[in-house]
């Protein structure tokens, strides 16, 4: 591995404790105002969006670390279910723009239920039952970075609806990520996944929107075998499906 990457991913992993440190006393000052004192709402709003900011930026330093990971081959498996993979992306997304929200499906086990609660948000689950119970073998970090991606990118592009589906196929997992929006030329359809590329160039975009993604999302399947196609076109919503190889 040349010096600077790990010189790179080095200070990546050393942001790990000055985060916690203010993850930790952000905590304190609003669980524990007996002892620190009342804070207004308005305090209390900052101080929240606090917290939510610093565990993106938490997500962001574990994703480096596991792309890290991908690159020297080093695989976790683990096994969980279907349905615990999708209520933890979701309660990630939801936690940044909708936190009670994320809270609700937190605490939501029944899928029929999370269904009915995601529908007024446009959020669409479409699993069969043995699908949603099955327990895969696979390394969780990787297949939650990837849906991570693919579900928060069409949440960024959605017009009205996000679909996510699965369906274990065989000896693969099949998950397909859809939304309404403005879709993606077939001009773009390779360079999407190229490091840095973005569409649009306002500041807004600069901000939210970095062109790594994707990229991960390559590196992350390719170290588990499997493979993404995409279908899409101008104006026409875009879907993301990914196939994943099984391990017994
Ligand atoms: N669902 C989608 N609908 C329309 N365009 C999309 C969609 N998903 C990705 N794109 C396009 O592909 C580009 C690259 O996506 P990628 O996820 O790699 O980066 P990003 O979302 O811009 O930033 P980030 O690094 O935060 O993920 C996006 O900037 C966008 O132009
Ligand atoms: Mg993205």
């Amino acid at each position: 591995m040349p010096d600077t990457t790990i010189k790179i991913e080095i200070l990546i992993h050393d942001l790990k404790v000055p985060l916690s440190v203010i993850d930790a006393g952000a905590k304190s000052l609003l669980n524990r105002q007996d002892s620190y004192g009342p804070l207004t709402e308005k305090q209390e709003k900052v101080i929240k969006r606090i917290i939510r900011n610093t565990l993106t930026t938490q997500r962001l330093v574990n994703d480096v670390m596991e792309l890290g990971r991908s690159r020297e081959g080093v695989v976790t498996l683990s096994r969980f279910s279907i349905s615990s993979l999708v209520t933890t992306v979701l309660v990630e997304i939801f936690d940044l723009s909708n936190p009670r929200m994320a809270d609700i499906i937190r605490k939501t086990d029944a899928y029929d239920s999370l269904v009915k609660t995601l529908d007024p948000c446009g959020f669409r689950v479409d699993f069969d039952t043995k699908t949603w119970k099955t327990e895969v073998c696979l390394d969780k970090a990787k297949v939650r970075q990837i849906l991570r991606n693919l579900v928060s990118n069409a949440f960024k592009h959605r017009a009205d609806l996000v679909e996510v589906s699965g369906r274990i196929q065989g000896k693969e997992l099949v998950l397909k990520v859809r939304d309404d929006g403005r879709g993606i030329p077939p001009s773009a359809h390779k360079k999407i996944f190229d490091t840095y590329f973005t569409t649009g160039g306002s500041i807004e975009n600069a901000i939210n929107s970095h062109g790594l993604g994707l990229a991960g999302v390559m590196i992350l399947l390719r170290d588990m075998g499997g493979s993404l196609t995409l279908d899409s076109d101008d104006g026409k919503g875009a879907e993301f499906t990914v196939v994943i190889p099984l391990t017994q």
